[in-house]
C-alpha cells in the first residue's frame, strides 16, 4: 500500500497564484488588499514567521506594513497601535504575531481587533461565528489542514477524527471544522487517558501536540490519514513534525511532511482572508 505524502508547499503555491491573479483583477476595480503585521520582542521563530508572511504578501500583490515592537512595549502602546490600524482603510487585515511577552495580556490584545479586519480569526466574535457554523473568516492553520485533507481525496463524513492538542489557535477550531464537514472527533491532550488507543482508532489524525515525533508509526491505524502541524526544531538544528515521519508512512495512506505541508498552507490560508477582508470591507458582506 503506497502513502500519498501531501504536498502543502505546492498546494500553497496554486492557491498564492489564484490569489494573485483575483489581487489583480481587484486592483482594477479601486481595491488594493493590505496587511498589518505586528510584531513584539525578538522570537527568532516569530521573526520567521513573520518574515514569510511578508514574503507572501509580496508575492500576491498585498501591501505589508510591518510594526516591530521591542520586547518590553506596553500593552496600552500596542492597543494604542491596533486603534490606529483599526480605522486605516489601507490597511484591511491586522495580524498580531503570537506568543507576546509575558506584560502584554493575548486576549485584551486580540479583543481590540475589529472583527472586520481579524484575519487570524482568534477574537471571540469570530470564534463564535465559526462555532455557531456561520464563519467568515477560518482560522488559518486549520482551514490549511482542511485544505489538505480535501487533496488525499478523502471524505470526512462518518470518519473518526482524532485531533491531539486543545489550543484555541489549533486543536479547538480543528475540531469545530471537521464537525462542521460530519467527522466524529475526539479532541486529546496531555492529560487524556489511553492516548494511543484514541489514536488507533482514527481515519483522520490531527497533531498538534508540540513534541517532536511524539506519534510513532505502530500508534496508527493502517490507511488513516496523518496531518502534522508540529514544528519542533531539534537541537541540531532539524525540523521535525510531532509525528515520526518515516514510521508513519509505512502505515498511513497519506500523511504531510514537516517542513512543507501544514505550514505553507497557514500562510496561504492568511492570504486568502486577507483578500476577503479587502473586498468585504469595500463592497460590504
Ligand atoms: N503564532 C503561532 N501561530 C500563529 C498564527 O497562526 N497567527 C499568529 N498571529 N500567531 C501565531
Amino acid at each position: 500500500m503506497g502513502c500519498k505524502v501531501l504536498n502543502g508547499r505546492e498546494l500553497a503555491t496554486r492557491i498564492k497564484s489564484e490569489l494573485k491573479s483575483e489581487v489583480e483583477a481587484l486592483k482594477k476595480k479601486g481595491i488594493f488588499p493590505g496587511l498589518a503585521v505586528i510584531i513584539v520582542g525578538n522570537d527568532p521563530a516569530s521573526r520567521v514567521y513573520v518574515n514569510s508572511k511578508k514574503k507572501a504578501c509580496e508575492e500576491i500583490g498585498i501591501q505589508s506594513f510591518e510594526y516591530a515592537l521591542d520586547e518590553d512595549t506596553g500593552e496600552e502602546e500596542l492597543i494604542g497601535l491596533i486603534n490606529k490600524l483599526n480605522k486605516d482603510d489601507k490597511v484591511n487585515g491586522i495580524l498580531v504575531q503570537l506568543p507576546l511577552p509575558k506584560q502584554i495580556n493575548e486576549d485584551k490584545v486580540i479583543n481590540s481587533i475589529d472583527p472586520k479586519k481579524d484575519v487570524d480569526a482568534f477574537h471571540p466574535v469570530n470564534v463564535g461565528k465559526l462555532m455557531t457554523g456561520n464563519p467568515v473568516f477560518l482560522p488559518c492553520t486549520p482551514a490549511g489542514v482542511m485544505e489538505l485533507i480535501k487533496e488525499s481525496g478523502i471524505d470526512i463524513t462518518g470518519k473518526e477524527c482524532v485531533v491531539i492538542g486543545r489550543s484555541n489557535i489549533v486543536g479547538k477550531p480543528m475540531a469545530v471544522l471537521l464537525l462542521s464537514q460530519n467527522g466524529t472527533v475526539t479532541v486529546c491532550h496531555s492529560k487524556t487517558a489511553n492516548l494511543e488507543e484514541k489514536i488507533k482508532n482514527a481515519d483522520i489524525i490531527v497533531a498538534a501536540v508540540g513534541k517532536p515525533e511524539f506519534i510513532k508509526g505502530n500508534f496508527i491505524k493502517p490507511g488513516a490519514i496523518v496531518i502534522d502541524v508540529g514544528i519542533n526544531r531539534l537541537e541540531g538544528k532539524k525540523l521535525v513534525g510531532d509525528v515520526e515521519f518515516e514510521t508513519a508512512k509505512e502505515v498511513a495512506s497519506a500523511i504531510t511532511p514537516v517542513p512543507g505541508g501544514v505550514g505553507p498552507m497557514t500562510i496561504a490560508m492568511l492570504m486568502k482572508n486577507t483578500v476577503k477582508a479587502a473586498v468585504f470591507q469595500k463592497e460590504g458582506i
